[in-house]
């Protein structure tokens, strides 16, 4: 199976058709030049509500709003022309009702221009899923580790660990596969489970903390870019150390402004010869 190129638009029916072929490479963005720097090399750009904890410092995803997934969808959206940009469903605009989850999710979809919608949960949410896929609304699936069930799950620890948790986990997964859901994303599960999903179910499974197996991968990109310097998760590769080199860059502006080696008569307007200035100057 080949993968599109760069220039081509990634569409919901790619993505599925990667099933058992070339993994899929998917990574969050909140903003737009964010965006535009991930756009080419990705098959999936993911709007997650992860932009709580991760833009906004919130202690979980719980209190992300409808407007600021839009905002965030909409400035995403805007900068890519290759990847597939999905936008999460926050906490509260979706569990609710068929009805309740459409109309929520169809404002997503028209204020934003992404190309679907992310929810998370199990057989709970198929009718919900059936609903949304049948009136023209994609969804990416989401189990296993649910961030918006923290208070129920009591916790962030992998998921899968028992047999009971296991058996809920397929189930679920087989759930939202027959519903139409047209990729999963399987978070925090331990491995051998994650990979007898992707075996067993026909949407692709886009995995974080689950298994090299599943039929793609998502990091958040902060977390990958290495912007926090305190705390790596086990499941993240670093592939930058950003976050030491912002640190490093203020500190040297910092030095610059205090001795007055910054700014220098370069960086100032109307100190070139009258004749020589441009009009901007
Ligand atoms: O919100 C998010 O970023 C997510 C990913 C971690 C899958 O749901």
């Amino acid at each position: 199976m080949s993968v599109q190129k760069n220039n081509e638009r990634v569409t919901v029916p790619a993505i599925r058709a990667r099933k058992g072929g070339t993994p899929l490479a998917c990574l969050t963005a909140y903003t737009a030049p964010v965006a535009t720097l991930l756009d080419s090399a990705c098959d999936l750009l993911l709007v997650g509500d992860s932009v709580g904890m991760v833009v906004y410092g919130m202690d979980s995803t719980l209190a992300v709003t409808l407007e600021m997934m839009i905002a965030h969808g909409r400035a995403v959206a805007a900068r890519c022309n290759h990847a597939c940009v999905v936008v999460d469903m926050p906490f509260g605009t979706y569990e609710e009702s068929p009805e309740h989850a459409y109309r929520n999710a169809a404002r997503v979809m028209a204020e934003t221009g992404c190309a679907a919608v992310k929810l998370e949960g199990g057989v709970h949410m198929v009718p919900t899923v059936e609903f949304l896929v049948k009136r023209g609304i994609p969804v990416l699936g989401h189990i296993g580790l649910m961030p918006q069930s923290v208070n129920v799950a009591g916790g962030y620890s992998a998921r899968g660990r028992t047999e009971d948790e296991a058996r809920a986990i397929m189930d679920d997964a087989l759930a939202v596969d027959a519903a139409g859901a047209f990729a999963i994303v399987i978070e925090g599960t331990v491995e051998p489970l994650a990979r007898e999903i992707t075996g067993r179910i026909s949407a692709p499974t886009i995995g974080i903390g689950a298994s090299p197996a599943c039929d793609g991968q998502v990091l958040v990109t902060d977390d990958m870019l290495g912007l926090f310097s305190d705390f790596t998760p086990r499941f993240v590769k670093r592939y930058a150390d950003l976050g030491g080199a912002i640190a490093a860059a203020a500190e040297a502006y910092a030095e610059d402004v205090r001795t007055r080696a910054f700014p220098e008569l370069r960086h100032c307007f109307g100190t070139r010869p009258a004749a020589a200035a441009t009009p901007a100057e």
